[in-house]
């Protein structure tokens, strides 16, 4: 079975007293009631990574993961961290292409590409973060949009990708952080277009994980985390709280 990735981007909040809190506040408050068909993925900014790391060991179901690399070994790259750096934290998974790395941080579709198959390649599970802007939104721009980032963004890697090593994120920008969701006829026309470039581009594009993301609340999350080829959730400002996320895990 394909477990639902109910993940939690904490973004550049919290320090690494608040980030242990919150994952300690938010296993209590799941409890032994994590859904069998669900796993929980925590996102904090680099410095709690430790912490949060040592607070889920031995806890089932619940990973780790970083909101950025940088796609080298090591070397001089001032305020960069590896893959290998990641992993050492205890991290499984990582973000590559969020909304503000493309569009505060300007990082483009090419090196975007480099980033998934080198995460890929140095035992990173990847989520590419795809998503149109409003204005490509209201032109009619979104399958144009979508196609030419997972084109790119899947470019460099094997058509043979284990679906256990990517997840796709659609993360429509205009609704990050808004308050405002996309509605539950578009999410499942965006989805279901994003499955069909996953089955042309890669073997196992059948069972990649599609999360959505952007304002995901306790109460729009039960109607969302069922809609045909919604496979989980990436969530910012919902996911602070232990007691707004743990909602949406079971939701
Ligand atoms: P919000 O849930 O705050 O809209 O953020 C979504 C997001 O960017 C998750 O990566």
């Amino acid at each position: 079975m394909i477990k639902k990735l109910m993940a939690a981007n904490w973004k550049m909040f919290k320090t690494w007293e608040q980030a242990t809190q919150t994952a300690r506040e938010l296993i209590v408050a799941i409890g032994q009631d994590l859904p069998s068909d669900r796993e929980v993925l925590l996102i904090p900014p680099f410095t709690a990574l430790r912490g949060v790391s040592e607070t889920l060991a031995g806890q089932k179901g619940y990973f780790l993961g970083g909101q950025n690399f940088y796609p080298a070994k090591e070397g001089a790259f001032t305020g960069e961290i590896s893959p290998a750096q990641l992993i050492d934290a205890g991290c499984r998974f990582a973000l590559v292409g969020h909304s503000e790395r493309r569009h505060v941080l300007g990082e483009k579709d090419e090196f975007l590409a480099h980033k998934v198959f080198y995460g890929l390649d140095n035992k990173l599970k990847i989520i590419l973060c795809v998503g149109e802007k409003i204005q490509e939104r209201k032109k009619g721009l979104v399958e144009q949009v979508l196609t030419s980032q997972l084109e790119k963004g899947l470019e460099k890697i094997d058509r043979n990708v284990s679906a256990l090593d990517l997840v796709i994120a659609y993360e429509p920008v205009w609704a990050i952080g808004t308050g405002e969701t996309a509605v539950n006829e578009d999410i499942v026309q965006v989805h279901s277009f994003i499955r069909k470039k996953l089955k042309d581009f890669l073997d196992h594009g059948e069972q990649i994980r599609i999360l959505y993301g952007g304002s995901v609340k306790p109460d729009n999350c039960g109607s969302i985390i069922w809609l045909d080829n919604v496979d989980g959730v990436l969530v910012g400002g919902a996911s602070l709280k232990a007691d707004s996320f743990s909602r949406i895990v079971q939701a």
